[in-house]
């Protein structure tokens, strides 16, 4: 069986307090975008994970999906074993959630494949062991997300036609670091009435991370800055960085980045 894990965008990120469990609260709004993987699934005698696309570090140890299917395996005794392929397209620790979207998958295609008949709210419960955005991808529509990322609410938020354009600078920052950088703010409370109105958006939905993160590596501001300056109607990064993606009416001119960014564009 093979599915498709799609990245995330994140309309404005507030981060609204330090836990003492070390996580942050947060109020956000995620979206699913059309940039995809591929997940494969088969029945086999011993369990394999390969991957094919974009390098995955460190694949074996710290690899969502197999941990995902060990998951399962602890609750779901005689699991038979797995031959699991990922062909990776989604840039990795680039704040468009695609290891979580990768564990999330994984677990809806288990879900499958073993017969489960899990409901989404279950696969929920184990998405948010795997990862505090992951548990977003099970259903996997727009959603307004709070507590440390897990607390789901849907909401409407209507892209469909717009031009996405996503900018990668091939700067790694890691969440923990993004985090500790951060000073938490009043949570907004309007939030479903900001996303109701784009016209509101590029003054008022803001990502809290842009503040500690844009002055220690400029390049990233100077991409949204140039977005902007393409005709974009909201341009802001993704999660704890590096992406900065663009929202257009319609698709725009063509332009030249920087050799060695990773660029994407595409219709909502
Ligand atoms: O949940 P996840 O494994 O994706 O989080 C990675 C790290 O990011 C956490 O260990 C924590 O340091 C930080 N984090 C946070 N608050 C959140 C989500 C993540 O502080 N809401």
């Amino acid at each position: 069986m093979i599915s498709f894990p799609n990245a995330k965008i994140n309309l404005g990120l507030h981060v609204t307090a330090k836990r003492k469990d070390g996580y942050h609260e947060l109020e956000t709004c995620m979206v699913p975008i059309p940039l995809f993987e591929a997940l494969e699934m088969i029945l086999d005698n011993k369990t394999v994970f390969t991957s094919t696309g974009l390098p995955i570090p460190g694949v074996d140890k710290d690899n969502l999906i197999l941990k995902a299917f060990k998951l399962l395996r602890k609750d779901f005794n005689d699991l038979p074993n797995l031959n699991i392929h990922l062909h990776k397209n989604i840039p990795i620790g680039a704040g468009l959630g695609g290891g979580s979207a990768d564990a999330a998958f994984a677990l809806k295609l288990m879900n499958n494949l073993f017969d489960l008949h899990l409901e989404d709210w279950f696969l929920e419960d184990y998405a948010a062991q795997l990862g505090s955005d992951c548990p977003f991808f099970i259903e996997n529509t727009p959603k307004i997300a709070t507590g440390r990322g897990e607390i789901l609410e849907p909401v409407s938020v209507d892209l469909k036609g717009k031009y996405l354009v996503l900018i990668n600078p091939q700067i790694h920052i890691s969440t923990k670091d993004a985090y500790s950088g951060i000073s938490p703010k009043k949570p907004l409370g309007n939030l479903k009435n900001i996303l109701a109105d784009q016209s509101l958006w590029k003054a008022h939905l803001v990502n809290d991370f842009e503040a500690s993160i844009f002055p220690k590596y400029p390049e990233i501001a100077q991409i949204k800055d140039r977005l902007y300056d393409l005709g974009a109607f909201y341009a802001a990064m993704s999660g704890s960085g590096a992406t900065v993606f663009g929202l257009f009416d319609s698709k725009p001119e063509s332009v030249e980045w920087k050799e060695g960014y990773f660029v994407f564009g595409a219709e909502m």
